[in-house]
């Protein structure tokens, strides 16, 4: 004990890759605020040198380059790694999967090549739910069929699969968190969703709502639902934040074990709930115009989350569409 209440294993610097994206500037606000030591590597390729906060150490570099990463550990002498960087859109995955296989799986490749050999002990990687492809039963376990459908599925699959066999084979253990639908901001306005041309339907309703689209499509109307449009489960950026410190902290109790985890709300809205929503909170209708389905989307996608929360210890405090909602419209009308 270092007789300040906080063990020495707590100062651990986190090196977190894509630490200035949506969901990597959360988790360094996380780690921030709960006192925790970070740096951040992000290429700003679709990350903003803004979402960092000032006082927390920036790299400003590829998560490929071995041997930036490799002076990076060295010098900050890094304990763990979180893995945000990567790419995220589906649809590109299909028409561009080299791209997806070279920024997701061959970069994750280099940079865990790195941390085992800077001695690396804990890996949390951004793993998400499109590695379970269109899933045989909602809501879903972890233990689920992993069968992607598209190229950015796979990408990540393949990631989860480099690091179990490297887990088995050197003193590193992970944990693969498999995000659902991640939407909102940090609730005191100091980050979100902020890149230009996104595909996400919170972030676009949003953007209707504040006047900066002129509708919203609703792709396919006739899927095995409720009411015909597609569920998710949508889960606040902030929780989710969460559970990457839970994560870190679970892995240095039990270094020799690793996890695979679902991070979802395990209930699932609609197109039309979220749609609804926005417009309630608002006080506006958005227009919505009904568009054929898009390529690859399952009816629903739900998670089982009961593993993540009683293995992590984690419990989601923003379990609420309208809070999520409410806090990506804050961020909007913010931005320019
Ligand atoms: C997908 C991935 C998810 C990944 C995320 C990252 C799958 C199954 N899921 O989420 O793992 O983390 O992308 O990019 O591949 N919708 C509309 N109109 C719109 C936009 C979306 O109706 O303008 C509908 C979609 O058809 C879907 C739902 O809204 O039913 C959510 O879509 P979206 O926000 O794009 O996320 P996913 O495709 O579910």
């Amino acid at each position: 004990m270092r007789g300040d209440g906080m063990e020495a294993t707590d100062r651990m610097t986190v090196l977190v890759t894509g630490g200035a994206g949506y969901i990597g500037s959360h988790a360094v606000l996380a780690l921030r605020d709960a006192g925790r030591p970070a740096v951040v590597i992000d290429n700003l390729v679709t990350g903003f040198r803004w979402a960092v906060p000032e006082d927390v150490p920036f790299v400003e570099g590829n998560v490929a380059d071995m041997d930036l990463v490799g002076r990076i550990i060295a010098e900050h002498d890094i304990g763990a790694i979180m893995h945000f960087a990567g790419s995220v859109v589906v649809p590109e995955s299909v028409v561009d999967p080299l791209k997806y296989y070279r920024n997701n799986t061959a970069a994750s490749r280099a940079l865990i090549e790195a941390a085992v050999a800077g001695g690396v002990r804990h890996f949390i990687f951004s793993s998400t739910a499109a590695t379970y492809g269109i899933p045989e039963a909602i809501p879903v376990t972890e233990d689920a069929p992993q069968r992607p459908i598209n190229p950015y599925g796979m990408s990540k699959l393949m990631t989860e699969a480099m690091l179990a066999d490297v887990a088995a084979a050197h003193p590193l253990n992970y944990c693969a968190l498999r995000y659902f639908n991640v939407a909102g901001a940090d609730p005191q306005g100091r980050s979100g969703q902020s890149t230009a041309g996104a595909t996400h339907l919170i972030k676009i309703a949003a953007e209707a709502a504040c006047g900066k689209r002129g509708h919203v499509a609703i792709f396919g109307t006739d899927y095995a639902t409720p009411d015909g449009t597609g569920v998710r489960d949508y889960i606040h950026v902030s929780d989710l934040a969460e559970a990457h410190l839970r994560a870190l902290d679970t892995l240095m109790a039990e270094p020799t074990r690793s996890h695979r985890l679902n991070c979802g709300y395990g209930r699932g809205f609609s197109v039309r709930e979220v749609l609804d929503a926005v417009d309630r909170l608002t006080n506006r209708t958005i227009e919505r115009r009904l568009e054929p389905r898009r390529a690859g989307d399952p009816d629903a996608l739900v998670a089982d989350n009961r593993a993540a929360i009683a293995t992590l210890g984690w419990t989601p405090r923003r379990d609420d569409l309208d809070t999520i909602v409410r806090d990506a419209l804050a961020w909007e009308r913010g931005l320019k």
